[in-house]
């Protein structure tokens, strides 16, 4: 049997490439892992599909070790979710990942990216905080957290040019 890819390639995230809707499976499954209202496969199969949506993704063909899928519209895009697999986290896959999307999110000509993360959830704020998001406002009880309460979101903003 195969191993999984990331005994085989600690860092499967040198080139993030471009998500298609055949990843759908490997993104809901990935999404499952660390969201308390997992997304279905076949959500992910139309976001993917749609030619607004951008996604870019970590791990060989067929696999998806960590991903970010974002909508654009106009000059603006929002990102709509970012995972890594628990199993390589602090590995710097969701740096690569961000940077390149961000970067792809430029050359489609996006000049604003907006994004909501729960306020608690330290490892994204300090993620989007590196690559120079700041706040721009906040939703209160906007998230179902896994212990059943709810968190509030804070927006963020980040200008590509
Ligand atoms: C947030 C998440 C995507 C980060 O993925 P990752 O691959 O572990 O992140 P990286 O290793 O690329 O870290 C990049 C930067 O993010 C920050 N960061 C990531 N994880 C962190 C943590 N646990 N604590 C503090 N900062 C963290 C750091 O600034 C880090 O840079 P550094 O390693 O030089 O300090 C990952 O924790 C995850 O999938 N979480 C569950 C899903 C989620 O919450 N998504 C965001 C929804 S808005």
């Amino acid at each position: 049997m195969k191993p999984p890819f990331f005994w085989r390639s600690p860092c499967p995230v040198v080139a993030p490439r471009l998500l298609r809707p055949a990843d759908a499976g490997g993104c809901a499954r990935l999404h499952a892992t660390s969201f308390a209202h997992p997304w279905p496969a076949e959500e992910f199969e139309a976001l993917l599909a749609d030619s607004a949506c951008v996604g870019d993704g970590a791990g060989e063909k067929g696999e998806v070790a960590g991903f970010i899928l974002s909508r654009r519209a106009l000059d603006e895009a929002e990102v709509l979710t970012v995972v890594v697999d628990p199993a390589i986290r602090r590995g710097g896959c969701a740096g690569r990942l961000l940077g390149a999307h961000l970067a792809r999110l430029a050359a489609f000509g996006v000049a604003k990216v907006f994004l909501e993360v729960e306020e608690g959830n330290a490892a994204a704020l300090a993620l989007y905080r590196r690559f120079g998001f700041s706040v721009e406002g906040k939703r209160k009880n906007y998230y179902a957290r896994t212990d059943g309460g709810r968190g509030d979101a804070l927006i963020m903003r980040r200008l590509l040019s």
